[in-house]
């Protein structure tokens, strides 16, 4: 590369932003040299603002929200307001659809069509995405295309209400931030964690409130559910089983997790029939899928802070008949190698908000 080239071009830093039920998660990258490299990254626990436990799903007012992201943004010392802004996977209506055969500029309005038997709203009431799932076939002839073309497409929907973007765009105008988009968490957290290629995998995000399971087939969205019970539920049975507060709960949740041993034979019960609950449920979600679409899935991807507890990914080994695997979101990024153990620790928190980042570093290209 010459000095002019070099010197005239700048090095854009851009943020990820994901506001979970009980965490406020920020990552901040720029691209030097073809890479994302990480700037700087932090974390921040909601339920102080709104005088409940770290730990613990809330829902906050607007001007509570802005304040929490404002200290996130002073703490962890980020240089930018350009940004991309998750989405709760809970704040969409996510729907497949399949349309006949129609020409390509009549898609969108056919899909809208569909689409209305589905969303129980008014559609002007809602932001509408759609993509094309791909059809199996890589090398099809021309017999095989005109057949595809009779056939119609198979179409994903994503709608999300416009009061929930309106309620975030004033949360981030309020904090000062600009994002170019707000995508649902679920395709920020497939960008960060899933490798492309031809597998199917099932990424798992166990966050406070609820877990979310999604199943991607050569990287495209297959199939989403939400399981309404998250770590959150962990701490609060600790609690009311062990007579302890829930702060004294979630301590020994986070210390201890399976791990404990003997002396902590009760608490290793708890955590594992509730866990039991949740992988009842994934693997429910993954057999039908298997059995629906004659698909091995090849893959289970740990994601959210619910399964940073110590002794899950061993349970999870054992609950799946199939590989599993705890997510590496930070190994997109490029990483100091003295942190290379906390980034892999904490990896699996941060595959919103580094998804996000992605996407909004790729959009400078
Ligand atoms: N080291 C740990 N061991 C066990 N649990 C942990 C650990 N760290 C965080 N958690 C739990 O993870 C949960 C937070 O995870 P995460 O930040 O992914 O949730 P969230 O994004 O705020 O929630 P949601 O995705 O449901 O909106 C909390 O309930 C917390 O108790
Ligand atoms: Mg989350």
């Amino acid at each position: 590369m010459s000095f002019f080239s070099s010197f005239f071009k700048k090095e854009i830093s851009v943020l990820g932003v994901d506001i979970g039920s009980s965490a406020l998660k920020i990552v901040q990258v720029k691209k030097k040299h073809g890479k994302a490299v990480l700037e700087t990254y932090g974390e921040l626990a909601l339920g102080p603002y709104a005088g409940i436990e770290v730990g613990r799903a809330v829902s906050l007012p607007a001007e509570k929200m802005i304040e929490a992201i404002k200290d996130l943004l002073r703490e962890s010392k980020t240089t930018t307001v350009e940004c991309g802004t998750a989405l709760p996977l809970s704040a969409s209506l996510i729907t497949f659809v399949n349309i006949p055969p129609v020409p390509e500029k009549q898609i969108a309005d056919v899909v809208a069509i569909e689409a209305r038997k589905y969303i129980p709203v008014p559609l002007n009431e809602v932001l509408l995405d759609f993509s094309i799932i791909p059809k199996e076939e890589q090398y099809v002839t021309e017999d095989e295309t005109t057949k595809t073309e009779k056939q119609g497409h198979e179409v994903l929907v994503v709608a999300i209400h416009n009061d929930y973007i309106n309620d975030y765009q004033s949360i981030m105008a309020g904090s000062g931030l600009n994002p170019s988009f707000y995508e649902i968490e679920l395709f920020s957290s497939v960008r960060a964690v899933v490798e492309q290629g031809v597998a199917t995998n099932m990424v798992i995000d166990m966050g406070a409130r609820s877990t979310k399971l999604y199943i991607i087939e050569r990287g495209v969205l297959r199939s989403s559910h939400i399981i309404n019970k998250g770590s959150q539920d962990i701490t609060l049975a600790l609690s009311k089983a062990l007579s302890i507060t829930v702060s004294e709960a979630e301590n020994m949740k986070r210390t201890y997790g399976l791990k404990g041993g003997p002396e902590y034979k009760e608490l290793t019960e708890i955590i594992t029939v509730n866990l039991d609950y949740m992988f009842y449920e994934a693997n429910a979600a993954l057999l039908t899928y298997q059995k629906k679409y004659s698909k091995n899935v090849t893959q289970v991807i740990l994601t959210g802070g619910g399964v940073l507890l110590k002794g899950f990914t061993e349970l999870a080994k054992i609950c799946f008949q199939t590989d599993v695997i705890y997510a590496d979101p930070f190994g997109k990024l490029e990483t100091p190698a003295f942190l290379a153990e906390e980034f892999s620790q904490a990896g699996p928190e941060f595959a919103v908000a580094i998804g996000a980042a992605l996407r909004r570093l790729s959009e400078l290209e």
